[in-house]
């Protein structure tokens, strides 16, 4: 890889994070994962990639790029989860997990949003559902995110709850292969 191209890559990740998240983990958490993107910026049309979550806090999010999109990782605080079990499923617009993982007509429980049986870690690529902006973290109305671009909000578990973007954002097919770390694709 040549200089140019490793800088152009840091440059783009650091570009994402700044922009799709309102919370990012510790730098401890974040410069490991840069070091691997640089390593991976070549490969990384490859169908999967581990992330090393050990360094993240509750209640913080990592974005890695995977496939040249944004991948949301949440670490979801107790608020977080309680949040996004309360709400009733007739009260989404969108009532479909849109979980690669499950089932295409299962239900968007928050239990069938989230990675964990306890609902600790929430998987998502980070791309609104309407016209494909990158929402920004630990916004919008309903304690989860919020597109900039038109006003779409969308809550703990990234179901859309109001503005123009008519479904939830996608939970890619992702499992953790050891305790900390997860495996996207
Ligand atoms: S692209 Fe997100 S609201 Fe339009």
């Amino acid at each position: 890889m040549s200089q140019a191209e490793d800088t152009g890559s840091r440059r783009d990740f650091l570009y994402i994070t700044t922009a799709a998240t309102g919370a990012v983990a510790t730098g401890a958490a974040v410069w490991p994962l840069v070091n691997q993107m640089n390593a991976s910026a070549d490969v990384k049309a490859l169908a999967s990639i581990e992330v090393d979550v050990s360094g993240m806090e509750e209640g913080s999010q990592l974005t890695v790029k995977w496939r040249g999109k944004p991948v949301f990782i949440r670490y979801r605080s107790p608020a977080d989860i309680e949040h996004g079990r309360e709400v009733p499923l007739e009260d989404l617009r969108d009532q479909v997990a849109r979980n690669a993982n499950l089932p295409a007509d299962a239900e968007a429980t928050d239990q069938n949003r989230t990675l964990d049986a306890d609902g600790k870690w929430l998987v998502m690529t980070g791309v609104c559902t309407h016209l494909g902006c990158v929402p920004l973290g630990d916004a919008g109305d309903f304690n989860g995110w919020f597109c900039p671009c038109h006003g779409s909000h969308y809550d703990a578990a990234g179901r859309i709850r109001k503005g123009p973007a008519p479904r939830n954002l996608d939970v890619p097919v992702a499992k953790f292969v050891s305790d900390t770390v997860i495996k996207l694709g």
